[in-house]
Formats: structure tokens, sequence, C-alpha cells
């Protein structure tokens, strides 16, 4: 069986408008997010680099539902975000969004294997189907040798790997990265960004990779800035038309 039984589901347009998030402390709020705009299109794969503390991750928190903004409106696949119940953004982070971290998130006493059959088994796909899916997603991260390996046993890129198939086994619509390449030394870094990169180009999901690493992007077709809050326009921003997927225009920023 090919991959276009493996993923369904194509990717989903991202619009953020006017979004703002604050965090209240005792120091009084800190503005993560300040009237942010942004848009991402169905399917593309996008890089954000930043500073730290710029909002990256609040940004991608806000993406997944883990959170929700202070104000403004957050449209996936044209659905406003912040209009959702509890039990609706739960929905749309167990099975629209799948998220990759610096951490790689195994579960250290089980095989690779497991530890990507385990959110098809929790979301109660029947046990033949999780093993088939398992199998044919770590062919696609090219481990299909290692499945029986516990992340111990894994290289720091090979447990990424799986990180990266972990996430895809709900066939998510939509990937956010969170420094993915955070913990890899430079080959890794690449061949990971190149792998969720592809996840745009051969299957068509969105893709957005936050990390700090100006080689790291370079993979990628469009890198956004983001400074204090905000996507920025300025020196450090930067477009890639000659490696965009053919088809795709290059493409100016959208900033508040
Ligand atoms: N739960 C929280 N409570 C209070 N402040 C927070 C919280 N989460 C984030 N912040 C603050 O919001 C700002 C943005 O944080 P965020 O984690 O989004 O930054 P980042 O760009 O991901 O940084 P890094 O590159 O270090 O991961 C920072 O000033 C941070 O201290
Ligand atoms: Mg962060």
């Amino acid at each position: 069986m090919g991959n276009e039984h493996l993923f369904r589901n194509p990717g989903v347009g991202v619009t953020v408008r006017g979004v703002s998030k604050s965090y209240r402390v005792a120091a009084g709020d800190v503005h993560a997010l300040r009237e942010s705009s942004w848009e991402v299109r169905k399917g593309e794969a996008v890089a954000i680099m930043g500073p730290s503390g710029c909002g990256k991750t609040t940004l991608l928190n806000l993406l997944g539902g883990v959170d929700r903004p202070t104000s403004g409106t957050i449209l996936v696949d044209g659905q406003d975000l912040t209009a959702m119940n509890e039990r609706a953004l739960e929905l749309h982070r167990l099975r629209r969004v799948g998220f990759v971290f610096q951490f790689f998130n195994l579960i250290p006493s089980v095989t690779a294997f497991e530890n990507i059959e385990l959110p098809m088994v929790m979301a109660g796909m029947p046990e033949a189907e999780c093993h088939d899916r398992a199998r044919r997603l770590l062919g696609l991260v090219g481990l299909e040798a290692k499945g029986q390996k516990r992340p111990e046993e894994l290289s720091g890129g090979e447990q990424q790997r799986v990180g990266v198939a972990l996430a895809l086994a709900n066939d998510p619509a939509l990937i956010l990265a969170d420094e993915p390449t955070g913990n890899l030394d430079s080959v890794n870094a690449t061949a990971i960004a190149t792998l969720l990169r592809s996840l745009s180009t051969a299957h068509g999901k969105t893709v957005i990779m936050v990390s700090h690493d100006p080689k790291t992007v370079e993979v990628f077709p469009t890198v956004y800035s983001m400074r204090d809050g905000l996507f920025v326009t300025n020196e450090t921003s930067v477009t890639r038309p000659p490696s965009r997927p053919a088809g795709s225009a290059a493409r100016s920023w959208t900033s508040s």
C-alpha cells in the first residue's frame, strides 16, 4: 500500500488576525503577542525565526488549540478557534494537529513502534490498522529496521524521526514543530527539517516550524521573522522563491 492510504487529510490554511496574547504575572502583564496578523496557505511549509521570548511558542500553542488568545481571531481551515468550546478545541488538538517538540517526548519504556502506535490506540483505531500505520510511518521516516528499539537505544536524530512519525499518527492536517532540531547536530537538523518540509511537498500537509538556526530554516521555502510579539518585515525576513514547490508563487509578508 502506498502513502495515499497513510494520509487522507490535506493541509489546512491558517489565518491569524490581530491576535494578542498576554500573560498575567505578579509584576504585571507580559505581552507575548501584540495584535499579530499572519497567514499560511493550505499545504504550505513555513519556518519562523526570532529571538528567545518573542512569542514563537505562544503562537504555536494558540494555533494548536493548547491555549486561547487574549483577543483576535484564529482561523484554521476557515474555522474560528476562538469561537470553539473546550470540547471542539480538544478535537482540533487531537485530530487536526501534530506536534513535534525539541525534546522528542517519547515514552522511554516502550519501543519506537509502540510509541508511534499509542496515539492511534488512544484514538480508538482498530489494532490491525494501528500496526499497519505504525509500520508504514516508520518506513516514511526511514526507520523501518529500528521499530523494536527503545528511545534510549536510538540516536537523537533517530528519536526525532520517531517524534515526527508519532506526530503523524492520526493524520493531522497541520504540523506544528517547536524547535524540533534544537537538540540535534547540524546534519541531523537538516535531515529533520527536510523530512518536515517533505510533508508539505509530498503529502500536502501544512507545516509550521520554529527554529533558531539559520541553516536549518534554509530548507524551508518561506521564512518569517518575529520580534517582540509581532511578525516583522525587516532585513532578517527572507523568502526563497527558487526552492518553492512547483505551482506556488513567491509572496510577501503579512504583518500588522
Ligand atoms: N505561561 C506563561 N506565563 C507567563 N509568561 C509567559 C508564559 N508563557 C510565555 N510567557 C512569556 O511570553 C513571552 C513569549 O514566550 P514564548 O515562550 O512564546 O517565547 P519563544 O519565542 O518561544 O522563546 P524561546 O525561543 O525561548 O522558546 C516571554 O516573555 C515569556 O516569558
Ligand atoms: Mg519557545
